[in-house]
């Protein structure tokens, strides 16, 4: 194709300032390869929610669904703003589109680059994929309070997990796995403790393990696969598990790789039935917003991550080059602004090769 049709949902704090850089950066890599950046901008976000009571309704999602890939900021007001409570633009938003679009792989590197700074004494080489699922657990919101308000109330949150759902993820998960060299995969649950969901889900990695015989399984429970992200990072390769566990331990992972400004995602409908959303792992930051201290290299990097997708390999590739030589060059301890990071990786995307 000669033009990428993208939608841009820049949300709230931080998101703007953000995707401001991504795209300036994805416009100039797509247009060393004569591909022409054509974009939408939609306003979802808690900002938006409060201006006119509207979320995210099915005439949004038609109109999203028509583009190639949706590139997300963050989105998320003031937590204390009790017409927020209840995560109601989350859910009603980030995990409607996650839900809606299928968006069952929620692919998530872990890579720390060799200028970029680990708060870890001995980091070793750490790069890992994390292949969160993305459309089950407990995100589904089944579930329900009883007795509520009262000393006596009942709140369950169900995990929902079905053999279909973690098939397809540990398929996935293997498949890239057996695209990388060191042909690793760990699974991450609780099996000792939920036991229902945990033995489903060891009995269809062993299962689907047969189908790939090259590589290398093993199994943590997630408290322990939690000192060993610290302690013995580079023991990972891909690491396949639940929504919950993802979430969490992918802002470990990128605690650990340089911190949340450096960490990319891809929510991906591998089928390509829906367009696939990419977004930083980190979230609107509403803490730092507006002042332009924010890294883009995540929501840079997720963009990369989104022009691979696409086929776009060319570009992908020179985005994560100019990432990588942009850390390299950065003086420590030198404040820079978000758009003057953002202008930094634009002018290095000449200059680096395409791999
Ligand atoms: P957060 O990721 O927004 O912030 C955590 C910490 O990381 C803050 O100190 C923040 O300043 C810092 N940080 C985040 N991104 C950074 C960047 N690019 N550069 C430098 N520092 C950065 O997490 P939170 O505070 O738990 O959540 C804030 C809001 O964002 C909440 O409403 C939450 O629901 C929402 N959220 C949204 C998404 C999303 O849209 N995908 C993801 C996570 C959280
Ligand atoms: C993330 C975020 C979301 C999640 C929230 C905002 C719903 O933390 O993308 O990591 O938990 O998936
Ligand atoms: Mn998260």
């Amino acid at each position: 194709t000669h033009t990428l049709n993208l939608a841009v949902i820049a949300g709230d704090g931080i998101g703007p300032e953000v995707t401001a850089e991504a795209r300036k950066v994805l416009r100039a890599a797509l247009a060393l390869d004569q591909v022409e950046l054509v974009e939408h901008e939609y306003p979802f976000g808690a900002g938006h929610y409060l201006e006119t009571g509207r979320i995210l309704d099915d005439e949004d999602l038609e109109s999203l669904r028509q583009h190639d890939a949706i590139l997300l900021g963050a989105i998320g007001g003031d937590p204390s703003d009790p017409r927020l409570a209840g995560g109601i633009v989350e859910r009603g938003m980030l995990l409607k589109l996650r839900f809606a679009f299928d968006h069952y792989v929620n692919l998530r590197p872990a890579t720390l680059y060799p200028s970029a700074e680990s708060p870890l004494a001995k980091p070793g080489n750490i790069d890992f994929l994390v292949v969160r699922e993305g459309t089950e657990g407990p995100y589904v919101g089944n579930g329900g309070s009883i007795r509520t308000g009262t000393p006596h109330e009942i709140a369950n949150e169900t995990s929902v997990n079905t053999a279909f759902g973690v098939e397809r993820l540990v398929r996935f998960a293997f498949e890239q796995a057996g695209a990388r060299p060191r042909k690793r995969l760990t699974l991450v649950h609780k099996k000792n403790v939920l036991v229902h969901a945990g033995n489903m889900w060891q009995r269809i990695v062993n299962e689907v393990a047969k189908e790939f015989p090259e590589i290398t399984v093993d199994y943590l429970h997630v408290d322990a696969a939690t000192i060993f992200l610290v302690k013995d990072p580079s023991r990972f390769d891909v690491i396949v598990t639940d929504n919950l566990f993802g979430d969490i331990l992918t802002d470990l992972a990128a605690a650990i790789t340089g911190g949340i400004g450096l960490a990319a995602s891809g929510n991906i409908n591998p089928e390509g039935t829906f367009p696939s959303m990419f977004e930083p792992v980190h979230g609107s930051a509403p803490d730092i917003a507006g002042q332009q201290k924010a890294d883009p290299t995540a929501a840079i990097l997720s963009a990369a991550l989104l022009a691979g997708s696409l086929g776009h390999t060319a570009a992908a590739a020179r985005i994560e080059a100019a990432c990588r030589a942009d850390l390299a060059a950065r003086g420590s301890g030198i404040e820079r602004t978000t758009a003057e990071t953002g202008d930094a990786i634009v002018a290095l995307l000449d200059a680096e090769p395409a791999a």
